[in-house]
């Protein structure tokens, strides 16, 4: 039996292959540095539903829907959002995504791919007791997302977002995923599964992880208190988060890719210091790491550079793991699709080690 499923090949997908050994990752056949750079995450999320929906939008029609499925929501979920905003904000994002209609259709698919957008900045407005900001259905979607939360939605920042969006828009069967294909596959709806997909990215393993690298940064405070820090951590049986994959055995692609992102705003708004911090922090956990696991190849994956991009975007940590879903819920609306549409009953079987009823009795 293959502990966790490492290893398992648990479903055949057009839509993306993640190569644990060489460091890539291929998303409809463009690498990710390719999608990082200027894409947009609409003509992803285009490439991620292509062949999935007989009437698909294509180029600045499926920016047009998208937007008008950001004001849908938003009437939808408006009144309930001071609610949801007493719970973690990754709770209330599923709340109010569990309140949308289910189907399997479009209409449905382009609101669940809109929903995280407009519920993450409502939620944390509403946490700082603001009221929520309509969409801007004119507008791009990772424009749009900077605009509501109220922060400075320049190019820079808009084109930075619109990135990170695209390049955590999907990763193989993730858990994540294969949580949404599962449900999927019981003809439950494109919401029922996306609310599993938002349940399985709360833990800190999957995408809760780059809420506390902040935390991790932040403890460490100055570049020659990071071996001892992270070495304490280690003592203490913590994992150092932002490290280590259960796909990749090398450097996780994304990380890359979403550095390079970091850098550029970082240069263009004129303040490297905390990337210059961040990457001596990187380096001492990759020596540690090295000493600590010999035997394990650990390096940095998405998380640790997930982290900085989204504190200097302004979004604070408690949000980062709703930022993350606003990307994946492509992924997952069109593994949802893939599933229904070529795939059975998901139904593997368990082994019972548990006592028998004693019959002589
Ligand atoms: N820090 C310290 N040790 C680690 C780390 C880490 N970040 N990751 C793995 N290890 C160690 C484990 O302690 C274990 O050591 P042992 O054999 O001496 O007990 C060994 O490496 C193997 O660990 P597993 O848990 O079997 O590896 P798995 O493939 O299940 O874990 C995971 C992958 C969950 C991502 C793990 O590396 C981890 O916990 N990382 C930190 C959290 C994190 O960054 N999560 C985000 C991942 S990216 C994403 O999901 C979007």
């Amino acid at each position: 039996m293959a502990d966790g499923l490492e290893g398992v090949v648990a479903a055949e997908t057009v839509l993306s292959h993640v190569d644990g050994l060489g460091g890539r990752l291929v998303i409809r056949g463009l690498d990710v540095g390719e999608i990082a750079c200027g894409l947009g995450y609409e003509a992803v999320a285009g490439l991620l539903l292509d062949g999935f929906f007989d009437a698909l939008p294509r180029g600045h029609a499926l920016v047009t829907a998208l937007g008008a499925a950001r004001i849908d929501v938003f009437e939808r979920v408006e009144r309930h959002v001071a609610d949801a905003a007493a719970l973690p904000p990754i709770e209330g994002l599923r709340t109010l995504v569990a309140r949308l209609p289910d189907g399997d259709d479009l209409d449905t698919a382009l609101r669940l791919i809109a929903a995280p957008a407009v519920i993450t900045p409502a939620l944390v407005r509403a946490a700082d007791r603001e009221a929520p900001i309509a969409p801007d259905p004119a507008i791009g979607h990772a424009a749009d997302m900077l605009r509501m939360l109220g922060r400075p939605a320049d190019a820079a920042r808009a084109s930075a977002l619109d990135a990170y969006l695209g390049v955590v828009s999907d990763h193989g069967l993730n858990a994540s995923t294969f949580a949404a294909r599962v449900v999927a596959s019981t003809r439950a709806g494109l919401t029922s599964a996306t609310v599993a997909g938002l349940s399985a990215l709360k833990g800190p393993l999957h995408g809760g992880a780059p809420g506390p690298v902040i935390e991790m940064l932040d403890g460490i405070g100055s570049p020659d208190r990071a071996e001892a820090w992270l070495e304490a951590a280690l003592d203490r049986g913590e994992r150092l988060m932002g490290f280590g994959h259960r796909i990749y055995r090398v450097r996780d692609p994304r990380a890359d890719a979403l550095k390079r992102v970091v850098a550029r705003l970082a240069r263009e708004s004129g303040g490297t210091g905390r990337l210059a911090f961040a990457e001596r922090v990187e380096a001492a956990a990759l020596a540690v790491l090295r000493r600590r696991k010999p035997d394990r190849p650990l390096d940095t994956n998405v998380e640790f550079y997930t982290a900085l991009l989204l504190e200097s975007l302004g979004f604070p940590p408690a949000a980062f793991t709703c930022v993350f879903a606003a990307g994946r819920v492509a992924g997952w609306v069109a593994h949802a699709r893939e599933q229904t549409a070529s795939g059975r009953l998901i139904r593997p079987q368990s082994r019972y080690v548990g006592p028998m009823p004693d019959l002589a009795a």
